[in-house]
């Protein structure tokens, strides 16, 4: 798959989103609560509850120090509250036991309620220049048709190969375009229904596509 990388980034830098609001900063107390607020909710959600939250809680210390039913209320409507009541407890463990400032390491990262390891990554490699891969719901599926990986989502065996395969599909630099380049082909171009591969910068390596089997993957959920 060389060329992954090259073709996704370059495919960021002219057609990709650059004017999201957690986009200008690469303080990590934004660009958390974006990707908390992103992980099961769109853009076009998202940006009026991230200007209100940032508003009213200008810093993390403002909103550990805020109790939980001003920030639950504040989340309503946005829907998966567990991920509001684990962003009060992130922010007040960020503010008692890492002295207000967000751990730099991934590793660090994901060990705060609600960040998970994709969301650590992310976060690193846009405020403090790691270099690491991202793996949520929008690049499994990249990854499954690109590579035409079959498997059952959600298993660990499958986990597990996805990971390997982010890890060494990884450029060794512009990680920021690279990342937002996967976030932004995976909302915009490989979506679940109804991909637009006569656009998409991949196509041309994509297993799946050459094959016929987009409809088919990734695998879709025994039910
Ligand atoms: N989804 C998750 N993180 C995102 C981001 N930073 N930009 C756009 N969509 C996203």
């Amino acid at each position: 798959m060389s060329g992954f990388a090259d073709r996704l980034i370059r495919w960021q830098k002219r057609h990709g989103r650059h004017d999201l609001p957690w986009q200008r900063t690469q303080d990590p107390y934004p660009v958390w609560l974006s990707e908390i607020m992103l992980q099961q909710t769109q853009v076009a959600t998202v940006v009026p509850y991230y200007e209100r939250f940032l508003g009213r809680f200008p810093t993390v210390a403002a909103l550990a120090a805020a109790p939980v039913e001003q920030v639950m209320e504040l989340w309503s409507g946005l829907g998966y509250y567990a991920r509001a009541r684990n962003l009060h407890a992130c922010a007040r463990e960020v503010m008692a036991t890492h002295g207000g400032e967000f751990p730099r390491a991934p590793a660090a990262l994901a060990e705060l309620p609600g960040i998970g390891r994709s969301t650590a990554n992310a976060i690193a490699a846009f405020c403090f220049g790691a270099r690491m891969p991202i793996l949520d719901g929008n690049v499994k599926r990249v990854l499954c048709r690109c590579l035409g990986i079959e498997g059952s989502p959600g298993t660990a065996a499958l986990e597990s190969r996805l990971w390997r395969h982010a890890e060494e599909l990884l450029p060794s630099c512009d990680l920021p375009a690279y990342i937002q380049g996967q976030m932004d082909l995976g909302a915009t171009v490989c979506t679940r229904a109804r991909p637009r591969c006569e656009i998409c910068p991949l196509a041309g390596t994509c297993i799946a596509h050459r094959e016929n089997r987009v409809a088919e993957l990734p695998t879709p959920r025994p039910r």
